[in-house]
């Protein structure tokens, strides 16, 4: 049973008291992921493949920018046009669809579709910024966009580096909004072996901020023998 390992799917309180989707609410078993040109596509793909284990419907959302960037990063040929998600993640996922960018004539794009919220895995400081700003001009931004309106959890894995004033305090606004900002900062204290392993402490730390129980990371300093 999918749903049953979600533990708290609603937004926890911002710092505001706004955007607050009180954790008892049941899960829609439905997630928003979006995908941009940011670098980190193995964030994406990690995240995936460990999420489609848990929600019974992904509507994913992806940047003509993200296909690119994958395809660098990944050496894999991926593109909307001949979309297979065997060819990214490894397997066929049924639960995951391609939603076209601009195509607003989809559940997400309306804030009448219950879901459990949105991830955008990796953000690139372009999209930060149009979501700063409400400019929602494709189906990623204004999902985003949506979820902020509703109160819905909003995630945002941002990666660049240096960060500038301008991306700094549009990130300040984004948290001021409701938006939990996880960068992309893959933590060394597990002593990850592969590549895979470093990218996986960023995909545990989503996934736990989710609300789900999930297996990759171990808590800190926590005996799973001794819990009950
Ligand atoms: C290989 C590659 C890596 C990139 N890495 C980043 C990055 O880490 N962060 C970022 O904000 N932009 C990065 N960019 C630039 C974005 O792809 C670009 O700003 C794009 O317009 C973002 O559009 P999107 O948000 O619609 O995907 C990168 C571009 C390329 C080609």
């Amino acid at each position: 049973m999918v749903k049953s390992r979600i533990r708290a799917a609603g937004a926890t309180k911002s710092f505001l008291g706004r955007n607050c989707v009180e954790s008892s609410e049941m899960s829609t078993g439905r997630l928003v992921v979006g995908v941009t040109g940011a670098s980190g596509a193995i964030y994406a793909q990690r995240f995936l493949m460990r999420a489609a284990g848990h929600f019974d419907e992904i509507s994913l959302i992806m940047s003509e920018q993200a296909f690119q960037v994958a395809e660098t990063e990944l050496g894999i040929s991926i593109s909307r046009e001949v979309w297979d998600t065997s060819t990214w993640l490894g397997r066929s996922y049924p639960n995951i669809k391609l939603l076209g960018s601009k195509n607003y004539f989809t559940p997400p794009a309306s804030g009448s579709y219950r879901h459990d919220g949105m991830v955008i895995v990796p953000c690139s400081m372009g999209s930060a910024g149009r979501i700063a700003h409400g400019i929602s001009d494709d189906l990623l931004t204004r999902s985003a966009d949506v979820c902020l309106k509703e109160g819905r959890k909003l995630i945002l894995v941002p990666r660049e580096m240096p960060w500038n004033l301008i991306m700094l305090r549009n990130l300040t606004q984004l948290a001021e909004a409701g938006a939990t900002i996880m960068p992309a900062c893959p933590a060394w204290y597990h002593q990850p072996k592969t590549l895979e392993d470093l990218a996986d402490t960023v995909v545990s730390r989503i996934l736990q901020n989710l609300g789900i129980d999930q297996s990759l990371m171990k808590e800190w300093m926590v005996d799973p023998q001794t819990e009950s």
